[in-house]
């Protein structure tokens, strides 16, 4: 059994589907780990790392591997040299995604999509999303505390006190509360809102405080989102445009599944808040929670900086590819079987990851 690690090629892509400390795992399956030169190097992970860790560096290492692990999906000219019956386990979303299908399907290739691995409890060490998410969320922290040019945390000095910073977080999914947490870590004034009724709880529990805007809540399917109606969409703006101008600091993380992010923060709310504050979007790549939001820059809005995520997290890409080669090892385990790769396709977790097969 050979299972391989494919350098990326996407642009501003960093991570690195499984890093030299992991590699390991995957030998005790009973597998061989070869991997394409140079395939960790921006994440920090050198060839060298790999071969201690035994795993082969290789130029060809896709061809005539069992199981082929990337971050993004792999390119069209890349499926065309697996051979049939292999696998490839990656984030599998894209433009081509159809065209992607068409030739996976007809080289007899089968792919599994970490994007859709269950969000069931006996998945989460295969959650992929979530563990992105994790390092967006803290990102989203470290940036805006970079460019807000004041402490986070109160400070009491001989010459008087610094107040804490005020930061607000809109969207506490699994981003949104990590960025609470570190907010509060730093010693922040932190409050968060969400548009689900459970996040009221969640906000809490990490001693944040919650936003209340009484509209009623947006619970969608399997504890996401629903969108927002136009009119519910200006109803939230102008209820949440007072706790926008009076933060120092706004992280956006909403998105609604399969749509364009929801526009949270006008171009008015910006303008209402004080000088040198700071907004992180990192929604930017799907839209945008932040009107005039452009991802992968830094753009001036009247008192704000505003910071537009793209990638966040190959931000951090060693932190990154750590949490995502531990979410791909654990679903590469569950297809091992009688010492080869058999997916039992009668499991939940890898029958609703499955795309081609
Ligand atoms: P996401 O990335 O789809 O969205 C981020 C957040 O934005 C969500 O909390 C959503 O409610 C919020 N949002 C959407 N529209 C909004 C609006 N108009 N205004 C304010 N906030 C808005 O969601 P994510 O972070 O992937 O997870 C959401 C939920 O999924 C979790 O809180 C949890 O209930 C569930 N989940 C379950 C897991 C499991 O069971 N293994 C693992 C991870 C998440």
């Amino acid at each position: 059994m050979r299972i391989a690690v494919a350098a990326e090629h996407g642009p501003g892509e960093t991570r690195v589907a499984l890093v030299p400390d992991l590699v390991g795992r995957v030998l005790v399956l009973g597998a061989e780990v070869v991997v394409e030169p140079g395939a960790g190097a921006r994440a920090g992970f050198a060839d060298d790392r790999y071969v201690a860790a035994g795993a082969r560096i290789d130029v060809d290492a896709v061809l005539d591997s069992d199981v082929v692990l990337s971050v993004q999906p792999l390119r069209l000219p890349a499926l065309g040299r697996l051979r049939a019956g292999a696998v490839t386990i990656s984030f599998f979303a894209g433009p081509d995604r159809p065209e992607r299908v068409a030739a996976l399907t007809a080289s007899g290739l089968r792919a599994f999509a970490m994007e859709q691995v269950p969000r069931i409890s006996r998945a989460q060490p295969m959650d992929a999303l979530t563990s992105q998410a994790l390092v967006a969320g803290y990102r989203a922290v470290v940036v805006a505390a970079d460019l807000y040019p004041r402490f986070l945390a109160k400070a009491v000095t001989a010459g008087g006190v610094v107040p804490a910073a005020r930061v607000l977080v809109i969207g506490a999914g699994v981003a949104g509360l990590q960025a609470i947490a570190t907010a509060r870590s730093l010693g922040a004034q932190v409050s968060g809102y969400d548009v689900r009724a459970s996040s009221v709880e969640e906000i809490a529990s990490l001693g944040a405080t919650p936003v209340e805007l009484g509209l009623p809540p947006l619970e969608g399917a399997a504890g996401y989102a629903r969108q927002m109606s136009p009119e519910r969409a200006v109803e939230q703006h102008r209820r949440l445009a007072p706790y926008v101008a009076a933060s120092d600091i706004v992280i956006t993380t909403a998105a609604v599944p399969g749509r364009r992010a929801p526009v949270l923060v006008t171009s008015a709310m910006l303008a209402a808040m004080g000088p040198g504050s700071v907004v992180v979007d990192i929604a930017a790549e799907a839209g945008g929670n932040v009107e005039g939001v452009s991802p992968g820059e830094v753009v001036r809005h009247g008192p704000v900086t505003l910071w537009g995520g793209a990638n966040v997290p190959g931000t951090m890409p060693s932190m990154a590819s750590t949490l995502y080669s531990q979410n791909v090892v654990h679903l590469l385990a569950l297809m091992v079987r009688h010492g080869g790769v058999a997916p039992d396709l009668g499991d939940e977790i890898l029958a609703g990851s499955l795309v081609v097969g």
